[in-house]
């Protein structure tokens, strides 16, 4: 989503006469998009304006004034506190604030040398303000929903991509039509809770997901459609259907689980237990028995004992991913979960990680060896490291390098899968 919203800030930028800077040194204007998901990410947004500020302050002493703004979830849950760590920046806007740019720069460069802060959550939808989205090559990413309503307890997103809204069904078609009109043949429908779309169409009746992607598969010249991410309690029957049903909707799943212990989704206060989830993966596998699936995992949760840690390793041999996000319970200020007792040392949670991400990788090892042989459509996003080398996605999200040329670029090619790694596979076209 943080990928989507700066294509959107740089769109904005454009059509204010900016065009992209070579270099950081070069940039009159530089802005952060910030996480706010995990402490680690969060704190590495000062260290970089700390960095950024030497490069300020060099440009200053050369008569070159450089424009400092930090925008997403980071502004929406520090505040004015940004300022205070940074006193250098210019202006500071959240996620659902960020159309304002415009005016917001207008008001920077009138105001040079105080704080311009905007984390209101607003009455107007920002994506009627926004220009049009492009598209940047093959594969684009369209935003259908945001902010989230499930308050899981280790997580800030309700509070500060804040509740959710689906944006209406003829934007999101239109939109899509635009992106395969400018070369995009694969769209990844985004949404913080992305199952749970509940836009409305002309009539002003909601339709669902499934809907949507019944829709866009229509839109000749798409070719593959993807949506991410999907909370298990949304999967409906009808969602589960479209993969039986439409080609061109992938065959793989981002399903988080976050924990295989029915006692710690509870006080993650998950609406799911992981019979429920395993429930809904034979339902998909019943459906298209290609799917291969994908999870975040949360380890070192508070109350979290090596048996439900071990309940997660079980859930993980069980589904067998094919790719995964793994990560250390990280108490965030505000939510309920850091106030939990029975929190998790640091040790544990490390220990506990390790293991978690040996078994999955295992797992994704398996799953990309057991492609070698076959022939995959490969849609190639961007040019390798090496002469002539190319760098795609198979339908199952893996990277696959080729050598190939590089008219292919932005077109899907079948490829035969020659190697593979943990992290990426190699292939030739098919018939050379
Ligand atoms: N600590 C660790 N991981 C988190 N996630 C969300 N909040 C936290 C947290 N406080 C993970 C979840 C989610 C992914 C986007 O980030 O696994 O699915
Ligand atoms: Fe956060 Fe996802 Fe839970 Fe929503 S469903 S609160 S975005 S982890």
């Amino acid at each position: 989503m943080n990928v989507y919203d700066s294509g959107r800030i740089a769109g904005i930028l454009q059509q204010l006469g900016y065009t992209p800077a070579t270099s950081l040194k070069d940039a009159d204007l530089v802005i952060f998009n910030t996480c706010h998901i995990r402490e680690k990410a969060a704190e590495k947004v000062f260290s970089d304006l700390g960095r950024l500020n030497l490069i300020r302050e060099e440009r200053l002493s050369a008569g070159k004034d450089t424009i400092i703004g930090v925008c997403g979830c980071v502004v929406q849950a520090e505040d004015e506190q940004i300022w205070k760590r940074a006193p250098f920046v210019d202006f500071a806007t959240g996620p659902l604030t960020y159309h304002r740019l415009p005016e917001i720069l207008a008001k920077v460069k009138r105001r040079k040398g105080t704080f311009v802060i905007d984390t209101d959550f607003p009455a107007e939808d920002k994506f009627d303000f926004l220009p049009a989205n492009h598209s940047s090559g093959g594969c684009s990413f369209l935003a259908i929903q945001e902010g989230c309503n499930n308050f899981c307890t280790y997580c800030v997103v309700p509070y500060t991509r804040g509740v959710e809204t689906s944006r209406p069904v003829a934007d999101v078609l239109a939109e899509a039509r635009r992106l395969v009109s400018e070369g995009s043949v694969e769209i990844n429908l985004l949404g913080q809770n992305v199952n749970s779309y509940h836009g409305e169409d002309a009539q002003g009746h909601e339709r669902t997901l499934a809907y949507l992607i019944r829709q866009l598969a229509e839109i000749d010249g798409l070719e593959r459609i993807r949506y991410t991410t999907s909370y298990p309690a949304d999967m409906t029957d009808d969602l589960i259907n479209c993969y039986r049903d439409i080609p061109k909707l992938m065959p793989y799943l981002h399903l988080p689980i976050q924990s295989g212990s029915d006692k710690i989704l509870k006080a993650m206060n998950r609406r799911h237990t992981s019979g429920d989830y395993l429930r809904i993966i034979d339902k998909l596998l019943a459906a298209n028995p290609q799917i291969g699936m994908s999870s975040d995992f949360i380890v070192g949760f508070p109350d979290e004992t090596d048996a439900d840690f071990q309940a997660t390793l079980d859930v993980v041999n069980q589904v067998k991913y094919i790719q995964a996000f793994s990560f250390k319970y990280s108490p965030r200020p505000g939510t309920p979960a850091a106030l939990m007792p029975n929190q998790v040392e640091e040790k544990v949670k490390k220990e506990r990680l390790e293991i978690l991400q040996n078994l999955l990788f295992d797992y994704q090892l398996k799953f990309n060896q057991q492609s070698i042989g076959q022939v995959m459509p490969v849609l190639f996003e961007h040019k390798g490291r090496h002469k002539g080398q190319l760098i795609g996605r198979t339908p199952y999200m893996q990277n696959l390098h080729a050598d190939i040329s590089a008219d292919k670029l932005n077109h899907i090619v079948n490829i035969k899968v020659t190697g593979a790694t943990t992290n990426s596979l190699t292939g030739i076209k098919e018939g050379d």
